[in-house]
């Protein structure tokens, strides 16, 4: 695993941008795993700078994001299509017919479970980005999910439906439920970058990258992968022993 660790937020954002830029730019027809949540707006802004400077096309480019609330669909603000609209397909050249995410509005969530882990079969990311939930969870995969897991409706938890309250107009807002890739459609990414920032991920970074392996930090599952890159501020890096970290970057 590659760590850095940068000065702030911004710093890690640039970072994680120029590794999916290099990526296709190498590989124009790159499939990107895309993620929500706070912590990718910066990296977006710096994707959607790249492209309007001309340096990158995503033209050619296929998406698969992570996950969608149950019962959000494209009209509502506070889905992760209408984030991923707003926050970068509405300002690149990506062709939207490419980019994909579970239908949150399915009637049969079951079968779109089916249709969205069949997709990812004939996906399969060439890099994929995460964040990182404050109890240890990515993508909605939450706490004592299944390592082997694939696409699946989960029951979020109090503490995600807490810490996700702020994007809705109060916590009562918050879907319950969410479609979500598994943890192993997660793995089969060819490569990883997962971007951790603020003091409130401290722990969960601690428990993800330097804990034992379990279930019961979801995240610890990319200790396993073969090509992660770790990218985090000083302020969620803050238990990290600076002996263990690799690469250090400021
Ligand atoms: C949600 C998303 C995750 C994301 C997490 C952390 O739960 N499903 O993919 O990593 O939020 O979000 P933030 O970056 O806002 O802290």
């Amino acid at each position: 695993m590659k760590t850095f660790i940068k000065s702030d937020y911004k710093e890690a954002c640039k970072i994680a941008a120029d590794i999916i830029v290099n990526k296709v730019k190498n590989n124009p027809s790159a499939i990107l795993g895309l993620a929500t949540g706070s912590t990718p707006i910066g990296i977006y802004a710096n994707m959607v700078q790249a492209y309007k400077r001309k340096e990158i096309s995503f033209a050619k480019v296929r998406t698969v994001n992570l996950d969608e609330y149950v019962g959000l669909g494209e009209s509502d603000n506070q889905s992760y299509v209408s984030f991923m609209r707003r926050n970068l397909f509405d300002h690149i050249d990506v062709d939207l017919r490419n980019t994909y995410l579970p239908n949150g509005k399915s009637q049969n969530l079951e079968v779109e479970c089916e249709r969205y882990n069949e997709l990812l079969q004939s996906m399969r990311q060439d890099i994929q980005l995460l964040g990182i939930g404050s109890n240890g969870h990515i993508a909605f995969n939450e706490p004592n999910t299944p390592f082997t897991s694939c696409t699946h409706v989960v029951n979020l938890t109090q503490n995600t439906i807490k810490d996700n309250a702020r994007f809705f107009p109060c916590a009562a807002d918050v879907p319950t439920q969410a479609l979500t890739m598994g943890l192993s459609n997660i793995m089969n990414a060819k490569e990883i970058v997962i971007v951790v920032t603020g003091s409130n991920k401290a722990q969960a970074a601690y428990d993800a990258f330097k804990g034992s392996i379990s279930e019961s930090c979801p995240a610890s599952i990319l200790q396993q992968h073969p090509s992660v890159t770790l990218i985090m501020d000083n302020d969620a890096a803050r238990l990290f022993s600076l002996r263990t970290v690799l690469h250090k970057h400021q």
